[in-house]
C-alpha cells in the first residue's frame, strides 16, 4: 500500500489531514509542505502551477502514493488540471466551500475569507455563478491572516486586535455565513468566531474532503494496516514548538526535501 500524499504551501494543509486521519485512520500520511514559497496566495499564477507540479513529481517519483491532496484553496483553483495531466494517480483538490455557503445562508449574503490569490480567481467566480447566483458574496482576502496561523502554531497569541480589521466587511454587510476559503484558517477558528459572534457560521471543506478521499480509496486504509506519518518541507526548518505540534499529530519524522 502506497500512503497519502497531504501538500500545502505551510501548515494549513493539517486542517485537512486531521479530517482525513480521522476517516482512515490506519493509512500512511505523507504531508509537503512547501515552505520556501509561502504564502502560495501572493504568487503570480504561472509561478505557483510551475513550482507545484514540479515539487509534487519529484516527490512521487522519490515515493509512490495512492493519491495527491491539494490542501490548499491557492494552488487547488489552478494546479489540478495541469497535475492531474502530470502525474499517474488521483488527485483531490481543496476549494471554497461557496456551495454549502450558499445553501446554509438566511440573509443570503455571504463571505469568503481566503487568500488574495484565491479571491480572485476564475475557479472561484465559477463556484460563484454555479452555486450562489442567489446570494451576494462579500470576498475579503488576507495573506495577514495566513502568516497569523502559522505563528500561532509557534506559540505567537493571536489578539483580537489584529482579526478586527480584517473581518470588518462582514459584520458591515452582515453576512451570516463566512466560507474559510484557505486551509489555515480553520486553525484560528475559535479567534475568528470570537470576532465574528455566534450570529456567524464558518464552514470549510475538511469533512467533504475526507469523504471524497475515503470514497476513491475505498477500504484501504481502515483495516490492519499500519499509520504512520511522515513531514517533508522545502525552505527553513520549523520550530521546536511547530515540531511539537506535529508529533502531537502522529508525525514521527521530519525531513528537508529539496
Ligand atoms: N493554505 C493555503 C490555502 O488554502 C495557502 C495559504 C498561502 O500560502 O497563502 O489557500
Amino acid at each position: 500500500m502506497g500512503a497519502i500524499l497531504i501538500f500545502d504551501s505551510g501548515l494549513g494543509g493539517l486542517t485537512i489531514y486531521q479530517h482525513v486521519r480521522q476517516a482512515l485512520p490506519n493509512h500512511r500520511y505523507r504531508y509537503l509542505a512547501d515552505s520556501a514559497r509561502f504564502p502560495y496566495g501572493e504568487l503570480s499564477p504561472q509561478a505557483l502551477i510551475d513550482g507545484c507540479v514540479a515539487l509534487i513529481q519529484q516527490q512521487i517519483e522519490a515515493e509512490p502514493v495512492d493519491l495527491v491532496v491539494i490542501a490548499c484553496n491557492s494552488a487547488s483553483t489552478l494546479v489540478l488540471e495541469p497535475l492531474r495531466a502530470a502525474i499517474h494517480c488521483p488527485v483531490v483538490g481543496v476549494v471554497p466551500a461557496i456551495k454549502p455557503a450558499a445553501a446554509m445562508s438566511y440573509s443570503k449574503v455571504i463571505g469568503l475569507l481566503a487568500t488574495p490569490g484565491t479571491v480572485k480567481r476564475a475557479y472561484t467566480d465559477e463556484l460563484v455563478a454555479q452555486f450562489a447566483a442567489d446570494c451576494e458574496l462579500v470576498r475579503v482576502g488576507s495573506s495577514e491572516l495566513v502568516w497569523l496561523a502559522e505563528q500561532k502554531l509557534a506559540g505567537k497569541a493571536v489578539s483580537r486586535s489584529e482579526l478586527e480589521p480584517i473581518l470588518a466587511p462582514f459584520i458591515q454587510q452582515q453576512a451570516d455565513v463566512v466560507v474559510l476559503g484557505c486551509t489555515h484558517f480553520p486553525l484560528l477558528r475559535d479567534e475568528i468566531a470570537q470576532v465574528l459572534g455566534p450570529r456567524v457560521r464558518l464552514v470549510d471543506s475538511g469533512a467533504a474532503i475526507a469523504r471524497r478521499v475515503s470514497q476513491l480509496l475505498g477500504d484501504v486504509g481502515t483495516g490492519s494496516e499500519k499509520f504512520d506519518a511522515s513531514y517533508y518541507y522545502t525552505g527553513q526548518t520549523p520550530d521546536p514548538q511547530v515540531w511539537a505540534f506535529l508529533q502531537q499529530q502522529g508525525f514521527r519524522c521530519m525531513e528537508k526535501w529539496l
